[in-house]
């Protein structure tokens, strides 16, 4: 690793690559992992339980889907190195339908991934209009708005989890100027959601677009069920549906590459947004297409979401409400009050990060830290993400080492 930051980078640039320093010699940070045995990673010659994937289904290690990658190699090859705009194999329009059909929104556009989703469509959605950005926004929304400005939108910030805020902004736009409004769903820190129904109505009375990132969300929560069902909701098709609304005034963009352990991402929008984007978004004119190993995997997750996806989800929730309520019962706080698998466990004392991390690290278990500045100081911790593929048994040495650290380390509720 570099011992300095390149000469011209930001005082922000320097303080986090000093953080990220201090943690790589921690050894919970930019690891090479050697090989995988369930959700177990081995780094060198040590084992650990992985509690920094993402794959919250536990797809990735399902072997029905990996059954699904070969027939359609051998059908299309590797990869067929077309970008969209030249031509689609057929895998494409497939997705596209179920991806529809599952979100219940008016059309969908797949492409690679969701950072190049945020830096191509919302400045080709902004123009040179006004953006309204959630203050916490995650950094790839942030890349797209910056980029966005940088091509003549004007760009301003709410306070995060404010709809009055937003309100009071959007009544500054001058009268007949788009408006977009960009946040997450599901947040990939607190593991909570915003008051979608109250944004949507802000969106709304002012005529303005939301546009919202639910990478965690899909494929974790869905639309309401009876009595009965999960807090999750079912069918994992994401945060507008969850909260019940329809895509009036909503651009939804989520992806595969967490809950379905594979690679592309999709916008949920209307059918002449979405032709007016395969001319105005680089990754499809230009970008090479996601390998068909990905595309097999996207379509064999679909047919396992449908037949299987309730019982993984109920086994998510299940795991998740364990490690929830015992943190609860040590009296440690987290921000997450939703139940989704994804638990913030802040410090009592940030300086304790690399201290922290090698403890964790002697204990076998592996999360993604929270240094700042990714994070304020006052939250800085670790992140547990939970998958439906862990075992019962690394739950109870999860929570074995959460009673150890206890609040004399965790922050206290
Ligand atoms: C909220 C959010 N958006 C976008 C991304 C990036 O997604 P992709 O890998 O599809 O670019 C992530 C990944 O961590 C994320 O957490």
């Amino acid at each position: 690793m570099l011992s300095t930051t390149p000469a011209g980078a930001s005082p922000a640039a320097d303080a986090a690559y000093r953080s990220v320093s201090a943690l790589t010699g921690a050894g919970l940070w930019d690891q090479v992992i050697d090989e995988i045995d369930g959700r177990r990673i081995r780094v060198g010659e040590r084992w650990f339980v992985d509690w920094a994937s993402c794959n919250y289904l536990g797809l990735d290690l399902d072997t029905e889907i990996m059954d699904a990658i070969d027939p359609q190699v051998r059908r299309w090859g590797t990869h067929p190195s077309w970008s969209r705009m030249l031509g689609s194999p057929r895998l494409y329009p497939m997705i596209e339908e179920r991806l529809t059909a599952l979100l219940g929104a008016p059309d969908t556009l797949v492409l690679p991934t969701i950072s190049q989703i945020h830096l191509s469509v919302i400045p080709a959605l902004a123009g040179k209009g006004h953006i309204l950005m959630d203050a916490r926004a995650h950094r790839t929304i942030y890349d797209g708005c910056v980029h966005a400005r940088g091509l003549g939108a004007t760009l301003r910030r709410f306070r995060t989890e404010d709809a009055d805020h937003l309100a009071e902004l959007l009544r500054e736009v001058p009268p007949g100027t788009p408006a977009l409004v960009c946040m997450d769903g599901v947040n990939s820190m607190t593991g909570n959601t915003p008051d979608l129904r109250r944004f949507a109505a802000v969106c709304r009375e002012s005529g303005a677009t939301l546009y919202i990132d639910d990478a965690h969300g899909f494929g974790v929560i869905g639309e309401p069920g009876p009595a009965g069902t999960i807090p999750y909701g079912l069918r994992g098709n994401a945060i507008v549906r969850h909260y019940g609304l329809d895509y009036d005034n909503i651009v939804l963009v989520g992806g595969f590459s967490k809950a379905y352990s594979s690679m592309l991402a999709f916008i949920a929008c209307p059918t002449p947004v979405k032709e007016y984007l395969k001319v105005a978004a680089a990754p499809y004119l230009y970008s090479g297409p996601v390998p068909t190993a990905a595309l097999a995997t996207v379509l064999a997750g679909l047919d396992v979401n449908e037949r299987r996806g309730e019982v993984l989800r109920a086994e998510l929730h299940r795991k998740t409400g364990r490690i929830l309520d015992h943190l609860a019962e040590l009296g440690v706080r987290t921000p997450n009050v939703s139940g989704y698998p994804l638990v913030q466990v802040p410090l009592n004392n940030a300086e304790e990060l690399p201290a922290v991390a090698d403890r964790l690290l002697d204990r076998g278990i592996y999360v993604t830290l929270a240094p700042y500045p990714g994070v304020p100081k006052d939250e800085v911790g670790f992140r547990i993400q939970v998958t439906a593929a862990h075992t019962d048994e690394q739950v109870d040495e999860l929570l074995a080492t959460l009673s150890a650290l206890g609040t004399e380390v965790l922050r206290r509720r």
